[in-house]
C-alpha cells in the first residue's frame, strides 16, 4: 500500500491559507487512495477478457495513469513549496532558462501563459532531445499532454481546486503566490539530476 506524504509543515509557510492547503492535501490523498484501489483490483482482474471496448482489466489500466500521475504531480508540487524568498536558482538553471527562453522574464511570461491557458498542470520540463527547458501543458486529465521522458522541474497545479477556496477566480494572484513560494533549491536539484 502506498502512503500519502505529509505536508502539514507547509501550513503558515506559504502564501496559501490553511483551508486552501488542507483541502488540497485531502484531494492529493484521494489520488493515493484511488491508486491503491486500482492496483489492488488489477492484481485480481481477469486478463483473458481484456479488450478495447470494455473489460475490468482494460478500464483499470486506462485509469491507472490518472491516479498515478495525480499522486506524483501533487508531490512534485508540494515538495517544491514553502521557502518563499529564501532560495535562489542555481547558476546552471538560470543559464539554461536564458538559453531556452531568451531571458528570465521570457520564461516567467511563458509559464504564466501556459498556466492561464489550461486547467490541469503547467510544467517546466527538461527536453533531452532538444536539450532545452520546455513548458508542458497537461490538459483536463493528469495523463493527457505529458511529454514522455522529460524530467519535471516545476509542477504548477492550475486545477481550480488548487486556488479557488482562497483566490476565487483570480488566477493571476494564485500564480504570483505560487512563484513567490517556490523553493529553488528543490528545482535546482531536479535540474542537476538531469545531467
Ligand atoms: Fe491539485
Amino acid at each position: 500500500m502506498l502512503k500519502p506524504k505529509q505536508y502539514e509543515h507547509l501550513l503558515g509557510r506559504t502564501p496559501f491559507s490553511k483551508p486552501q492547503l488542507l483541502a488540497h492535501f485531502k484531494l492529493y490523498e484521494g489520488y493515493v487512495a484511488k491508486l491503491n484501489a486500482i492496483l489492488g483490483k488489477l492484481g485480481k482482474a481477469d486478463r483473458a477478457g481484456a479488450n478495447y471496448s470494455f473489460a475490468e482489466y482494460s478500464e483499470l489500466k486506462r485509469r491507472e495513469p490518472v491516479a498515478y500521475n495525480g499522486m506524483v504531480l501533487h508531490e512534485l508540487y508540494f515538495d517544491a513549496l514553502g521557502r518563499a524568498g529564501r532560495t535562489r536558482p542555481a547558476e546552471s538553471v538560470k543559464e539554461r532558462i536564458a538559453e531556452s527562453y531568451g531571458s528570465w522574464n521570457g520564461w516567467l511570461k511563458d509559464m504564466k501563459a501556459a498556466a492561464s491557458s489550461c486547467h490541469g498542470w503547467a510544467l517546466l520540463v527538461f527536453d533531452p532531445v532538444e536539450k532545452k527547458l520546455k513548458t508542458n501543458m497537461v490538459q483536463s486529465e493528469h495523463h493527457v499532454g505529458l511529454f514522455v521522458n522529460t524530467p519535471i522541474l516545476i509542477a504548477l497545479d492550475v486545477w481550480e481546486h488548487a486556488y479557488t477556496i482562497q483566490f476565487g477566480i483570480n488566477k493571476a494572484d494564485y500564480l504570483k503566490a505560487f512563484f513567490d513560494s517556490l523553493d529553488w533549491e528543490v528545482v535546482s536539484r531536479r535540474f542537476l539530476a538531469t545531467a
